[in-house]
């Protein structure tokens, strides 16, 4: 196991998204902390070899595989862990779905899916997390996308999804701004992960307009990502709330 400060030593910590990628790569670091993961997904063998890596690591996990696009599975999520492990300290919001689609063709059903996964389910997820972390003066983060915060050609569901995710936290950062709970968001630009490198292009769509989005700077790897998010959890992120931090390498600079 790789030695840290054990910031989060005794602490638990759901992260969703967990079978892969960023959400993969946070849970491994929360552990790396000390921190209990209860890690969820609806991908239950990428889920199984998240499990497999932490401990490995010397970690503790516990695998929840969750839809989140079904609301009441959203519900429940808190309450496992805090059923396995008696607390809930933070809830990182990772999972999410993303496809490229011309405007005219995006279907009602699949502009529900990205909008359930994206922003409902990381809602009901939070509902009913808060009052643990009401009693826990825990934190969550969310992880948005520099798509929230910039006009994107063929992602008019996701980045409208995303733009909702970075509101929903600031809105419920100020419902919950008399207790003693943070809730942040991190905004990344790409990040090599599967959601990249398994996206297809629609036929017919126009290349220049994709160019704005291209990173001049290149790439994040999903753990250049995690001590962000470690930050914003814990008591060295204190002065954090209802933030929306961009680590886009640039892309919203200009
Ligand atoms: N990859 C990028 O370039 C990029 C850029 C900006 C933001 N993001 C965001 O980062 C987050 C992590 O994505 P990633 O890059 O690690 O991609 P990834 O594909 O590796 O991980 C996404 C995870 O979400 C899970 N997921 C999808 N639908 C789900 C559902 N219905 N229920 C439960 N889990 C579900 C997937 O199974 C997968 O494990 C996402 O919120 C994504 O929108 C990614």
């Amino acid at each position: 196991m790789t030695a840290t400060n054990g910031e989060f030593a005794g602490k638990v910590v759901v992260v969703t998204g967990a079978a892969s990628g960023l959400g993969r790569a946070t849970a491994l670091a929360f552990a790396r902390e000390g921190a209990r993961v209860v890690v969820a997904d609806v991908d239950a063998a990428g889920l199984a070899q998240t499990v497999d890596a932490v401990r490995t690591d010397g970690g503790e996990a516990l695998a929840a595989p969750t839809d989140i696009s079904d609301a009441d599975a959203c519900i429940s999520l808190p309450g496992k862990a805090v059923q396995a492990y008696g607390q809930l300290d933070v809830l990182c919001n990772v999972a999410g779905a993303f496809r490229f689609d011309r405007a005219p063709d995006i279907t009602p059903a699949g502009w529900d899916k990205i909008h359930a996964v994206n922003v409902r389910g990381p809602f009901f997820i939070m509902q009913a997390a808060l009052p643990h972390l009401v009693e826990s003066a825990g934190s969550i983060v969310n992880v948005a996308s520099a798509s929230a915060f910039l006009g994107h050609a063929y992602l008019a569901h996701y980045a409208s999804s995303k733009a909702a995710l970075v509101n929903l936290t600031k809105s419920l950062a100020m419902e919950y701004i008399n207790t003693p709970v943070r809730i942040n968001a991190v905004a990344p630009g790409g990040i090599n992960t599967a959601m990249t490198a398994s996206s297809v292009m629609p036929e017919g769509i126009e290349f220049p307009l994709l160019m704005r989005y291209v990173p001049l700077r290149g790439s994040s790897d999903p753990e250049d990502l995690t001590d962000l998010i470690l930050l914003l959890a814990g008591p060295r992120g204190k002065s954090f709330h209802g933030a929306c931090i961009n680590a886009d390498r640039g892309i919203t600079a200009g």
